[in-house]
Parts: C-alpha cells; sequence; structure tokens
C-alpha cells in the first residue's frame, strides 16, 4: 500500500522546522519507501529550496511534489483529487498544518470534492476550538465529512517517548503498578514550564494564553496517562478510551483554586497595555474516582520562567514522619524516571539526606522526535498517541468554569518578572 501525505501549508513553519525534517527521518529507516509528499500552498513552490531549509531533509527530493491552489476554491479540489489519483490500495494522509481560522473551510471542500473516501486520514494539529462551544462546533463539522477513525487530532507532548512511558513504566513495573491509587499516592503534579516567552507569536498568544495553550491538551493528556488504568496486555489501542475514562471522572475545575499569572514585559511585547492574557497557570483538579479520591492533582504551566522542563512528579504518603518518595517522570529534557530516596548520611551521626535512583536516556540513544511518532502511527493506522473527540470535549469541560471565570476579570492576574520560578509565583 502506498501513502500519499497531503500537507496543506508545506511553506510554513511547522513544515520546515518539524515536518519536513520528521519525514526525512522516516524515509532514512528505509521502512516506509512507499510514501510520497505532496505539498500544498497558495504559492508556487520551490521545492529543492524549501527542503534546503528543512534540517535533514535533502533526502526527500524525488518524493515531494508540489500542488499550488486557492484553497476556497472547489474546482481546485477537484484539480488536486484528480492530482493524487488514490488507488483503491493506497491511502492519503492530509495533514492540516495551516491557521485554525481556514481549517474549517479546508474540511468543507475536501469532503465535498469526495477527499475523505475511507482510506483518507485527516491530520489536525490543535487548536480543538478555543471554549467548550466551539469544540464541538469543530468536531461537529469535521464529523459531517469524515467518521471518528479517519481523524488523527495531534497533541505532540502524547507522542514524546516519555510520555509513552508512563504508560509503559507503569504496566511494566508490579512494584509500581500494586500501589498506584490514593492508598498510597497522595499527590500528583503535571507542570510544562518553559524559558521561553511567546517569542513574536504575539497574535496567536493574544487569542490563546497558557490555559488553551498548554493546559488544556498537553498537560490533561499527562494527567490522563498517570490516572489511567493500565491496558491489559499493553493493548495500545485500549490507551485512547483508558485516558478519557481517567479524564471523565476529573471534576470540574475550581476557580477558587487556579491561579494565573502574566510576565512583565509581556504586554510591550504584545502591544497591548491592557492585556490580561494569561502566561502562568497553576490550578488544582480533583477527581471523584475512588482510586484517586481526595489525592490534589495540580497542573502548572508557564512562559518565561526559569527553566525548560517537563515533569510529573507522583508523591507517596508519608508513613512515619521521616518517611516520602516522590517517583519523577521526567518527559524532557534529560528523558528519564528518578525516585527520590531517603538514605543515610554517611558518618557518625544517624541523619536522612535525600538521594535520587535515576535512569535517563544515554546519549547516544537517539529518541524519535515526537512528529516523527504521529506521521508514522498514523500511516501505520494507530491511534493510542491521538486525542480522541470525547477527550478533547472532556478536557474543555473541565476546564470551563476557569476561562468564564478569567473572562470576567483580570483582578487576580499575578505579574513576574522574567525567570521567575513557578514556586515564587505561587507563593
Ligand atoms: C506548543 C505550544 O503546543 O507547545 C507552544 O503552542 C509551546 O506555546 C510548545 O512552546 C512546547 O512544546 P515542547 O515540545 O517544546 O515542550
Amino acid at each position: 500500500m502506498s501513502t500519499k501525505l497531503i500537507i496543506f501549508g508545506i511553506t510554513g513553519d511547522l513544515s520546515t522546522r518539524k515536518l519536513l525534517p520528521a519525514l526525512a527521518q522516516i524515509i532514512n529507516t528505509g521502512k516506509f519507501d512507499d510514501m510520497s509528499v505532496i505539498g500544498v500552498s497558495r504559492r508556487d513552490i520551490d521545492i529543492p529550496e524549501l527542503l534546503q531549509n528543512s534540517l535533514g531533509a535533502n533526502n526527500l527530493e524525488s518524493r515531494v511534489q508540489g500542488f499550488t491552489m486557492d484553497m476556497s476554491s472547489s474546482e481546485d479540489y477537484a484539480r488536486l483529487k484528480d492530482f493524487v489519483a488514490l488507488g483503491d490500495s493506497d491511502q492519503a494522509i492530509i495533514y492540516l498544518s495551516v491557521p485554525p481560522s481556514a481549517t474549517s473551510q479546508i474540511i468543507e471542500l475536501l469532503g465535498q470534492s469526495g477527499l475523505n473516501s475511507s482510506n483518507v486520514k485527516l491530520l489536525l494539529e490543535k487548536p480543538f476550538g478555543v471554549n467548550l462551544t466551539s469544540a464541538h462546533d469543530m468536531i461537529d463539522h469535521v464529523a459531517k465529512y469524515f467518521e471518528e477513525s479517519q481523524v488523527y487530532r495531534i497533541d505532540h507532548y502524547l507522542a514524546k517517548e516519555m510520555s509513552q512511558n508512563i504508560v509503559a513504566f507503569r504496566s511494566g513495573n508490579a512494584l509500581f503498578d500494586h500501589i498506584w491509587d490514593n492508598g498510597l499516592i497522595e499527590r500528583i503534579e503535571v507542570a510544562a514550564i518553559e524559558k521561553i516567552g511567546i517569542e513574536g507569536r504575539a497574535e496567536f498568544y493574544e487569542q490563546t494564553g497558557a490555559l488553551r495553550d498548554i493546559v488544556q491538551g498537553h498537560l490533561m493528556q499527562l494527567l490522563s496517562l498517570t490516572l489511567m488504568d493500565t491496558p491489559d496486555a499493553m493493548e495500545w489501542d485500549d490507551v485512547p478510551a483508558l485516558r478519557f475514562d481517567a479524564l471523565r471522572d476529573v471534576s470540574s475545575a475550581d476557580p477558587n483554586l487556579s491561579l494565573r499569572g502574566q510576565y512583565e514585559t509581556y504586554k510591550d511585547e504584545v502591544g497591548n497595555q491592557n492585556s490580561i492574557v494569561e502566561t502562568f497557570v497553576s490550578l488544582e483538579l480533583r477527581s471523584t474516582n475512588p482510586k484517586w479520591q481526595n489525592v490534589p492533582l495540580i497542573l502548572t504551566t508557564g512562559k518565561a520562567l526559569n527553566e525548560k522542563s517537563t515533569e510529573v512528579r507522583v508523591f507517596f504518603r508519608k508513613n512515619r514522619d521521616a518517611q516520602t518518595n516522590c517517583l519523577i517522570f521526567k518527559i524532557q529534557p534529560h528523558e528519564g524516571v528518578e525516585i527520590e530516596l531517603a538514605i543515610k548520611k554517611p558518618g557518625y551521626d544517624r541523619e536522612f539526606e535525600t538521594k535520587k535512583l535515576s535512569f535517563e536516556y544515554p546519549e547516544d540513544v537517539s529518541l524519535p522526535d515526537a512528529y516523527e511518532q504521529v506521521i508514522v502511527d498514523a500511516t501505520l493506522s494507530r491511534k493510542s498517541l491521538f486525542a480522541s473527540s470525547a477527550e478533547v470535549i472532556r478536557a474543555w469541560e473541565i476546564l470551563q468554569p476557569v476561562q468564564d471565570a478569567w473572562l470576567e476579570s483580570g483582578d487576580n492576574l499575578r505579574r513576574y518578572e522574567s525567570g521567575s520560578t513557578p514556586e515564587s509565583i505561587v507563593s
């Protein structure tokens, strides 16, 4: 079966920075020789120049063809369909790497032109709506033309090697699998913090903010991977439904347990002195599942902070005063797993100190980039790394009360200096 990857917006930033380099890696493995790319754009595309600007993508030259079209013209979709000329034993993967405002019309015209047959898959990038209502609208709109089984919603955090390892680690280690509930776990923290600010994406960020940009997708997914039941016999296809079950039990967020901040130079960067858009969020959630009752679930994210780090921290209950342990899934950087242990301090005194038992992937082990992983899994019809419509809706439902409360006023927005630690903002 040959795979035709049709990239709308091939000249865009995501395509040159992520997609084409990821494709180059995939082709280099020699396992996907029957894959070719059709790059769709409004303007003529200079393929050699495009590949030159995409890290390591020179090997793709014989596989990439350009197709210029007006994305609002139904005749052009008919032309595209002829150009793709999909045989019965071929599959097409349509990747929409276009601004969110363009997605809806492209999906409509793809559907009307018949580029939605059962051997066509649709790969969508976030945002999946900007609130609960628009998420419903977007999902319903896509469902007019594509079955859920044809839709692959990318959340690149799900595809990170260590995110997948949360499930693998729990399933593979009896020691942890046995104790994975509120009997022994007292608190879970999921944090994705960044050193960079908004990097010139003023317009995007002013409409988005950290709650939508990171919490709704990335952090909710890491949380559900941590809370969910592990699949029997490592049946990865069951993972999206298990993640959804975990989210279904998470209660709606309480605005009183939510905090937001904005870094000091943000308003100047976006040229809006009245902006109340948050660049930092910390919120506490709870699950009604008996396994997780009374366990605070703390989600934190922010830009312009002291470091780049994404971690899931699982804190175990003290048995006696001196005892406690924390298990850390280090999603990035330095991917690995760590557990903090209390050890006797060497010397004559009977004192404890905290040491780390840790595993990190060695430098010479190359971990697949998340975009490589999503293209490979979509090609092979594997769904575990993609967000289902049910998960997307549930995550918005959980966050809606906070979104609503934050729309009303910016009174509780905390200002922080670039380089601050999350702890200093929360305290
Ligand atoms: C994206 C957000 O989804 O994730 C960006 O839109 C953010 O604002 C990025 O910087 C972080 O991704 P990663 O993989 O670098 O942690």
